[in-house]
């Protein structure tokens, strides 16, 4: 069975990238896969200190709930990101989460393969993000962030959708097509992550 897991990373819970994910989600469903949703704001997860200790172990010695979401990260088919922009970047709760990765970069650079061939070869992203402001450029930091984070969980990006000048909570449901277009993009990453299993 194909495992989805969707990251909610804004702290305004119900707002408008989680309205996107829980949509994802249920495309995701719908095509038959199983959902795991982590909801950052409801862990306990601290920013990378930046110790080192990772580069002596593999393992960050960081004791919080980043202990239950490497497993997640590193051994689903499909990883659905959703996030806010905050200062042309991803909001800091999510980055913390995609920062204590760091120690997954490492195992890779020691030669380890951290996620099994058979799921890496069938691993695929989805980037959902809003922004308040008239200009789609707003997108851009978090796009690099995201490249980055994606590829060192070694998963082939697969789609992004980024709505500009949705602003209030809840907002992104007035727009005509985001949400129906989100319920499209979850099922489509599960068929396509399928069909690369085949
Ligand atoms: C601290 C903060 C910083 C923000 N920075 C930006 C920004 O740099 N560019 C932008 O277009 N919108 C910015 N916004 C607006 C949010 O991206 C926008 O409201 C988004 O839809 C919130 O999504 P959410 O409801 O999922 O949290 C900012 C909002 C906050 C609270």
């Amino acid at each position: 069975m194909v495992k989805i897991v969707g990251i909610a990373g804004s702290p305004r819970l119900n707002g408008n990238t989680s309205l996107l994910l829980d949509e994802a989600l249920g495309g995701a469903k719908e095509a038959g896969a199983s959902v795991n949703k982590i909801i950052v704001c409801n862990r306990e997860i601290y920013p990378c200190q930046g110790c080192g200790d990772c580069r002596k172990t593999g393992e960050c010695t960081v004791d919080d709930g980043m202990d239950k979401i490497y497993g997640l990260t590193t051994q689903a088919h499909g990883i659905i990101v959703a996030a806010p922009i905050y200062f042309n970047s991803l909001n800091a709760q999510m980055k913390a989460l995609i920062d204590r990765h760091q120690c997954i970069w490492v195992r890779k650079v020691q030669g380890e393969d951290v996620t099994d061939a058979e799921t890496r070869q069938a691993r695929r992203g989805l980037f959902l993000s809003t922004a308040g402001a008239d200009d789609p450029r707003a997108f851009d930091g978090a796009l690099k962030v995201i490249d980055m984070f994606f590829d060192v969980l070694d998963i082939k990006y697969y789609e992004r959708l980024l709505f500009f000048r949705i602003d209030q909570k809840g907002a992104i449901k007035n727009h005509p097509s985001a949400l129906r277009n989100a319920r499209a993009a979850g099922e489509h990453l599960v068929l396509e992550i399928s069909r690369s299993m085949e």
